[in-house]
C-alpha cells in the first residue's frame, strides 16, 4: 500500500511502544504527528525520523487542553488523518497502592490520562477525522485481569474499553480497535515492578507487527491482542 499522503497522531510517541509505532510508520512514509511531555527525547525522536518522513513533534501534556487542541490544527493543516494511536497513559503511582490505601487525587490523575485525555483527543480532530480512519486505544490485560495492586491503573483502562466499545457502534465510519499490547520491556513497565529485573520482557519493537494489521487490513472494531496478530511465518513440512 502507499502510504505517501497517509496521516497518522501517536500520543507518548518519545519512548516505548509509540516510538516503535512511529518508526515502522516513518519507514512506510507516514505524514507523522507526535506527542510527548519531555521536550528533548520528543525533539530527539524527530531528529532520527525526518530523514525519513514529514514529522510534527509537539511538545505536551495530553490532558492540557490547549496541547490537544494544538494536535488537531497540526491535523487540519496536513489534510485530516488517517490514524490516530491514543498511546500516552499513566500508571500512577509507583509501587501501585491497593485500592483502599489509594489517594484519589492520584486516581483522578490516572483517569484524566487514560480515560478523559483519549476521548478529548478524539472530540478534538473529529472533523479530521477521515472516512474509515483507525482509532487505536493501547489498552493492557489490566483491563480485563484483577490483579492485586492494578485497582487504578487497570480500572482506568477498563473505563476506556467500554468508552472505545461504544465509540465504535457510534462511529462505524471509523475502525475503533482497543488493544492489549502485551507485557513490554519500557519504562512504565518498570515502574510497575520497581527494583525488579525485567530484562525477559520482550522489547515494544517485537509486538509492533501485531499493530501492522489493525492499520492495513479491514479487521472489524473490537479488542485485540497484538501478540495473537502477529503474522506467524509459513513453515513447509518435508515429505
Ligand atoms: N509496557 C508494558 O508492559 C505495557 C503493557 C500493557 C499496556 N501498556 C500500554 O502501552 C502504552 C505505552 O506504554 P509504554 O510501556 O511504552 O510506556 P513508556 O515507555 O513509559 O512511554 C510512555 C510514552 O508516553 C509519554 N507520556 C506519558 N504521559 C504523557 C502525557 N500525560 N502526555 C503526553 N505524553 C505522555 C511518555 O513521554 P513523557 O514522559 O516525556 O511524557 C512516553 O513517550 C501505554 O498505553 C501503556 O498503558 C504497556
Amino acid at each position: 500500500m502507499n502510504n505517501v499522503y497517509k496521516t497518522a497522531l501517536i500520543t507518548g510517541a518519545s519512548r516505548g511502544l509509540g516510538w516503535a509505532l512511529a518508526k515502522i510508520l516513518a519507514r512506510e512514509k507516514w505524514r507523522l504527528i507526535l506527542d510527548a511531555r519531555g521536550k528533548y527525547a520528543l525533539l530527539g525522536a524527530r531528529l532520527l525520523l525526518k530523514t525519513t518522513t514529514r514529522v510534527a513533534a509537539l511538545p505536551g501534556d495530553v490532558q492540557d487542553e490547549t496541547h490537544v487542541e494544538a494536535l488537531a490544527q497540526q491535523a487540519a493543516a496536513w489534510g485530516g488523518l488517517d490514524l490516530v494511536i491514543n498511546n500516552a497513559s499513566t500508571l500512577g503511582l509507583s509501587p501501585q497502592p491497593a485500592l483502599l490505601d489509594y489517594p484519589l487525587e492520584s486516581l483522578q490523575q490516572i483517569f484524566r490520562t487514560n480515560v478523559l485525555a483519549p476521548l478529548s483527543l478524539l472530540q478534538k480532530v473529529r472533523p479530521q477525522l477521515k472516512d474509515n480512519a483507525r482509532i487505536i486505544n493501547i489498552s493492557s490485560d489490566a483491563a480485563r485481569e484483577a490483579y492485586a495492586g492494578w485497582g487504578g491503573y487497570g480500572s482506568s483502562k477498563a473505563a476506556l474499553e467500554q468508552l472505545s466499545a461504544i465509540l465504535a457502534v457510534e462511529n462505524p465510519q471509523w475502525k475503533v480497535y482497543w488493544v492489549d499490547p502485551g507485557d513490554m520491556r519500557t519504562q512504565m513497565h518498570q515502574e510497575a515492578y520497581p527494583g525488579e529485573d525485567i530484562s525477559d520482557r520482550p522489547l515494544p519493537e517485537t509486538v509492533v507487527p501485531g499493530f501492522l494489521p489493525l492499520i492495513h487490513g479491514d479487521l472489524p472494531s473490537g479488542r485485540y491482542r497484538a501478540l495473537e496478530l502477529i503474522p506467524q511465518p509459513l513453515f513447509h513440512e518435508e515429505a
